[in-house]
């Protein structure tokens, strides 16, 4: 009975855990073609607002710097980011906030997250890249969401790169 009842108890947190907190998928991609074709060539990186609404951020990590240098995001709405890397362990966090993942060779790390507060933040590399990695860094603007969504009507990618 003891053992029974402990099983059944494993399987419940377990159950809770996972739900809380579910793995993330693993998702893919050929770091050879990366910047050629797919998802993440340059001219699809940065922020879009799809017809759905939904704001997606996509960029790439590589030795030393981000692309794009400088990310537009709105507040108070729910933004995914989508990256990968295509030379070594990156890694980036927003400031304070929560939006916080490794960017991987081969493999693209996506997250869902709200910026509460508006402002820019420091994005920088988190995880030892070369002998570059502290001057690895990007910056986040978080911009009110009338202010966002009257620049991302377009439909074109945004940053806050000045060219
Ligand atoms: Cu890139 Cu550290």
């Amino acid at each position: 009975m003891a053992i029974t009842a402990l099983l059944v108890l494993v399987m419940v947190v377990t159950g809770l855990h996972w739900a809380a907190m579910p793995p993330s998928r693993v998702e893919t991609i050929d770091v050879r073609t990366v910047h050629i074709k797919g998802e993440f060539v340059e001219s699809n990186l940065g922020t879009t607002l799809g017809a759905d609404g939904k704001v997606v951020v996509r960029l790439i990590a590589q030795q030393y710097s981000f692309e794009p240098q400088c990310i537009v995001v709105p507040a108070d709405m729910p933004v995914t980011f989508r990256g990968t890397a295509t030379d070594a362990i990156h890694g980036f966090v927003v400031g304070r906030t929560n939006a916080n993942t490794m960017l991987i060779p081969g493999f693209v790390a996506t997250f869902t997250t709200t910026f509460r507060r508006t402002g820019e933040q420091l994005m920088p590399c988190h995880e030892y890249c070369g002998t570059g990695h502290e001057a690895m860094w990007g910056r986040v603007q978080i911009l009110p969401p009338e202010e966002f969504l009257s620049k991302a009507r377009g439909g074109e990618r945004l940053s806050c790169v000045q060219r």
